[in-house]
Order: C-alpha cells, then structure tokens, then sequence
C-alpha cells in the first residue's frame, strides 16, 4: 500500500518540467542584450550578474526560463546559473510588483524603527515577506543594511533610498505608490518601476534626470567635519 493510498491524499511531489522557452521574438530581442553585456567582459561567465538582471528585467523574477536563457549565454549549466542566482537576495524568485519595498531590519535601522516600519507595512499592506500585494504593485521585504546606517530607518523603494522613516511617513508612501501617485525618493533619481531598475542594474544607461548626480549629506560627514573640527579648532586651516 503506498502512503498515498494509506492516507488517503494526494501526494504532490511537486516535480517540474523544463521551462517553456521565451518566444522568438523577446528571445532574439535579449540574445541582442547578452551579447551586449558578454562583450563587456573578458570571459563570458564574468556577464552573469548582469544578465540575471536583465531575465529579471523580463519577466520580474528569475525563471526557469531566464536561468536556461543565462546558462547557455556565458556556457554554464542551468545548475551553475541556479546557484548563483539563489545567492543573491537581489534575485527573486517569485513574481515581484511594480514597487519592491525593502526596509532595511539590520541592527542600526532595527533599533531606531526599522522593525517598527516593517511590522507596520506588513499590516497595512496585508502581506509578509516576500510577498506582493493582490493589486501588482508592492512586493515587500526585510533587507539588509544598505550602507545608509547616517540616515536610519532607510526604507528602500526599488533601491532608492527613503531617509529617516518613521511607520506613518512610509504608510504614505506606499498608499501613494498603489494610487499611481509619484513619489520622490530621500535623494537620488525618480523612481521607475522594478523592471526598469532591474535593466538600469543590467548595465543599460540609467537616462534618469539625476541618476549620477548627488554628494554626500551632512548626515554622512558629520564624523569627518567632527574630526576636522578636532584637528583645526579654529577652521582657518594650516
Ligand atoms: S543598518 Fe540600515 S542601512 Fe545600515
């Protein structure tokens, strides 16, 4: 008697086939790409972090699909290609809405409200990690530190960063998002959609106004100004 029969339900083994492969056209169209980015390095398997953003630029995740698609770019095995890409936190794995949301919940932003932000969107929003909202365009997460401990609690909005965030300012702005309002990032270049930044990510030019501007904010040099200070207290310098 098989268990399944003894228990009377199904079992699901949960096996896949292969992926479907892209339609000619999007494939001839990001064969395009890859060549593009292959030629940028000098062994083709040096192109793989870009090119899983670009088949996540694609379909907004990275499929079976796009994994095949990389391995046979830079002439690895999808097995390689997988092991990459569940490496990293920037690849996802499951369909991600138009606005990925990361608050960052490391010990810095933690401690000022961090986890006092995430608890909150996880409640407002009615979904937890990982996971997007029913209408497409928010998909939230925890992350980690983003280098931006000056300006905590940083909530990141497809990677722009949103300084010193409290529960309510970033309810705000994930109201505003979903009501296809425009929402200015902290600093930075507007935001584009996850797609877009997932292309910008592959390499492609980021024709953002802005994009590669931007200087480092008081937050950031107070401890240089203060070292200063300590080293020249009368600021005429030597
Ligand atoms: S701990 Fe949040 S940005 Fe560093």
């Amino acid at each position: 008697m098989t268990s399944e029969q003894s228990s009377g339900t199904a079992i699901l083994l949960q096996l896949t086939t292969r992926p479907e492969p892209y339609p000619p056209h999007v494939r001839s169209r990001l064969e395009v790409d890859a060549k593009d980015i292959v030629a940028r390095y000098p062994h083709p398997r040096s192109a793989l972090l870009p090119l899983l953003h670009l088949v996540q630029a694609e379909e907004g995740y990275v499929t079976g699909t796009g994994i095949d698609f990389c391995a046979e770019q830079v002439g690895l095995t999808a097995a390689e290609v997988t092991a990459v890409a569940t490496f990293y936190s920037m690849y996802r794995r499951t369909p991600t809405g138009d606005y990925h949301v990361g608050v960052c919940t490391n010990a810095l932003c933690a401690v000022l409200g961090g986890d006092a932000i995430y608890a909150a969107l996880q409640q407002h929003l009615g979904i937890g990690h990982g996971e997007t909202t029913p209408d497409g365009a928010i998909t939230l997460e925890h992350v980690e530190c983003n280098a931006a401990c000056d300006y905590a609690p940083v909530m990141m909005v497809n990677w722009e960063f949103f300084d010193n965030q409290t529960p309510d300012s970033a309810r705000e702005i994930t109201d505003a998002l979903r009501a296809g309002h425009r929402v200015r990032p902290t600093r930075g270049a507007p935001l584009c959609t996850f797609r877009e930044t997932a292309r910008i990510l592959a390499g492609f030019p980021d024709e953002r106004p802005g994009a590669n501007d931007g200087a480092p904010g008081p937050a950031t040099l107070a401890g240089l100004d203060a070292a200063a200070a300590e080293h020249d207290p009368t600021g005429e310098g030597a």
